[in-house]
């Protein structure tokens, strides 16, 4: 089994294809995939928000005995990104094809400085604290309803 950083490190990536297959259809009005693409992405990144908040955050927390600290920070990116996903999937609803736009590019940003904090700071740090509850814990991720 690898490591929390090449597990939620690639379910990143995975996010981010499916944001960027809904921008492109989204910028060409291509509605009808939009919609779609856009669910997925919405749906995927559901799951690994509850997958940190759920289980690597409460595994990170009782091994270091700090909840105040960089989990807290996480915790609170990840209550702005769900807030800008909202107002996306409004957008998608009413067709609305300047205001996703704008949206999507304040939350490309903020992911992207998040998931930099999370892959160079948050899981390697994971990794070392977990030892060896490191694979029961990626078992209990994989396990969360996508
Ligand atoms: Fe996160
Ligand atoms: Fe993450």
């Amino acid at each position: 089994m690898g490591t929390i950083l090449e597990y939620l490190g690639g379910d990143h990536r995975a996010c981010d294809e499916l944001f960027a297959s809904a921008e492109a259809a989204v910028a060409q009005k291509n509605w009808g995939s939009a919609h779609d693409l856009f669910d997925r992405f919405q749906a995927a990144m559901v799951r690994h928000l509850a997958m940190e908040e759920n289980v690597l955050f409460p595994a990170f927390e009782a091994h270091t005995g700090n909840s105040m600290g960089p989990t807290q920070i996480m915790r609170m990116e990840h209550q702005q990104i769900r807030d800008l996903i909202q107002n996306m999937a409004r957008a998608v609803a009413n067709s609305n094809h300047n205001s996703y736009l704008g949206l999507s590019e304040t939350l490309n940003m903020l992911m992207q400085q998040h998931n930099m904090k999370e892959e160079t700071m948050l899981y390697p740090m994971s990794d070392q604290v977990l030892g060896s509850e490191r694979d029961a814990v990626i078992r209990a991720m994989e396990a969360i309803a996508p």
